[in-house]
């Protein structure tokens, strides 16, 4: 809608500025033809008047029936040559000769005698519109003295009426206003075209495109074969669906995963619980399941609270309440927290700690969560009977915290994406323990304390984890 009033309005001011223009033209050009066709009728009056005022003076030097009839036959010539009529007058002002019988009845007549003086003189008279007595309209009349060695011997007249002469520069005119409106209705048509296939047309597709893309269809894109500002809009416009494209994605996959790591448990849990009320399970095992049961449920509890942290975190809710906390007491507490599970799988744990206590700024719910989530993978994915080292180190005004643990290392390929939600690198090696939310959270607190936390694979076996706090 509005790019048609865009278009609308473009156009009808470029409409506007074009036929002022091309009126403005055609009205100088009127004017200059009008000023132009006088001119050359004055120019051509006389010359030809020039040529009977010739005949005239050697008439008067040989005056005979032959002369005389010369002098009316060239009258007659030179009013059809230049169609208009013509009169010869004597030194009176009396008309002696006419090209046209229609003027006879004037014949002789002293006609000119307003002008008479003025020719004396030698002077030639243009004039509009006088002797509307005579004529009954208005006339346009050149005459021309006769002067043969200095002295005034008559004139000749050449007239035309106005009304003619109209008609004649009504042709032009009429031909000039139709180019005029030729022009621009010529110039408005390709206005239109040009400002709808550069610039309305593309605008169109960017917002049919867009139209699209909220109702759903996130993969549209805009593809115009022009090379202008409107292009790169839409190339803007592109990136901006693709970054909408990998929200959407993110958003389906997100709640495809969530489902899926919510519905195993419960799928359990609902089996167990529905074989211990029908009888399935004997009651002997009944503890048995149920503890299952109950493992499966602190799974879910972990889970949804792991989901609440993240979604609090990214909605920017999610408060730290820093303090002085010694992580050195945190990690210890943390060790001590997996002594079974590292007896289990007989693993070897290294704690190196720079001095006894060592105090940053921090949270330190948040500090415990993200201690235990490292060491919980690396005793999760070390091998039976590894090694595991912890150690913390100061520099500067910060203090470094590692935890190396040997065993497989992370894939090249995966080391950017075990910070995503949900990913979990090793698949097969991966126990339904997993979820792949423990690096995200991790890194998101540490992100909001202002902290770095990376990974590296060591020279040829086992992986360690580095993260940042702030020293007191
Ligand atoms: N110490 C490690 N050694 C080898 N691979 C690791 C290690 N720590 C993490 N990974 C890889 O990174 C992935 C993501 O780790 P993350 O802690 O986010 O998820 P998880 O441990 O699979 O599940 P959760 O922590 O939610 O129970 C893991 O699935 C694993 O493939
Ligand atoms: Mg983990």
């Amino acid at each position: 809608m509005q790019s048609r009033s865009l278009k609308t309005k473009t156009v009808t001011v470029f409409i506007i500025i074009l036929y002022c223009v091309s009126f403005t033209f055609a009205f100088l050009l009127s004017i200059w033809f009008n000023h132009y066709y006088f001119v050359s009728r004055k120019k051509q009056y006389d010359m030809q008047a020039k040529v009977l005022v010739k005949r005239y003076v050697k008439t008067l030097k040989n005056d005979n029936y032959d002369s005389r009839k010369r002098l009316h036959d060239d009258t007659i010539l030179v009013g059809s040559y230049v169609d208009a009529d013509v009169f010869i007058t004597d030194n009176m002002g009396y008309v002696s000769t006419e090209s046209n019988p229609k003027f006879k009845n004037i014949e002789f007549q002293n006609f000119m005698a307003p002008d008479i003086e003025e020719l004396r003189q030698g002077q030639s008279i243009e004039k509009k519109g006088a002797y509307k007595d005579v004529f009954k309209e208005d006339m346009y009349i050149y005459m021309r003295p006769a002067m043969d060695n200095g002295m005034f011997k008559g004139a000749v007249a050449i007239f035309t009426p106005i009304s003619q002469m109209r008609l004649e520069l009504a042709k032009i005119y009429s031909l000039i206003w139709s180019l005029a409106v030729l022009i621009g209705m010529a110039g408005s048509y390709l206005m239109y075209y040009f400002t709808k296939k550069i610039i309305t047309g593309p605008l169109d597709e960017i917002n049919k495109a867009a139209t699209k893309i909220s109702k759903g269809e996130v993969e549209r894109r805009v593809y115009l074969k022009c090379n202008n500002e409107i292009n790169e809009l839409a190339e803007a416009f592109n990136s901006m669906a693709d970054s909408l494209e990998k929200v959407e994605k993110n958003r389906r996959e997100f709640i495809s995963n969530v489902s899926h790591e919510l519905r195993s448990p419960i799928t359990s849990i609902k089996g167990f619980i529905g074989g211990i009320l029908d009888g399935v399970i004997p009651r002997d095992k009944e503890n048995y399941y149920l503890s299952i049961t109950y493992e499966e449920i602190q799974r879910l509890t972990r889970l949804v609270n792991d989901l609440l942290d993240l979604s609090a975190m990214e909605a920017g809710k999610f408060t730290l309440s820093i303090t002085e906390v010694d992580v050195n007491e945190i990690i210890r507490l943390c060790v001590i927290k997996f002594e079974t599970r590292i007896n289990e799988k007989k693993l070897k744990v290294d704690v190196v700690l720079e001095d006894e206590h060592l105090y940053v700024f921090g949270d330190r719910d948040r500090l415990i969560q993200i201690v235990t989530n490292i060491l919980d993978n690396a005793v999760k994915y070390v091998n039976e009977g590894g090694n595991i080292k912890i150690s913390t180190r100061t520099r500067s005004d910060k203090v470094l915290v590692s935890i190396f643990n040997d065993g497989p290392q992370i894939p090249d390929e995966d080391l950017k994406n075990i910070w995503e939600r949900f990913y979990k690198s090793d698949k097969s090696r991966t126990s339904k323990q997993s979820t792949g939310l423990g690096l995200p959270i991790i890194r998101n607190i540490l992100t909001q304390l202002g902290q770095d936390i990376w990974v590296e694979n060591g020279k040829k076996y086992g992986v360690t984890f580095y993260f940042t706090l702030k020293k007191v």
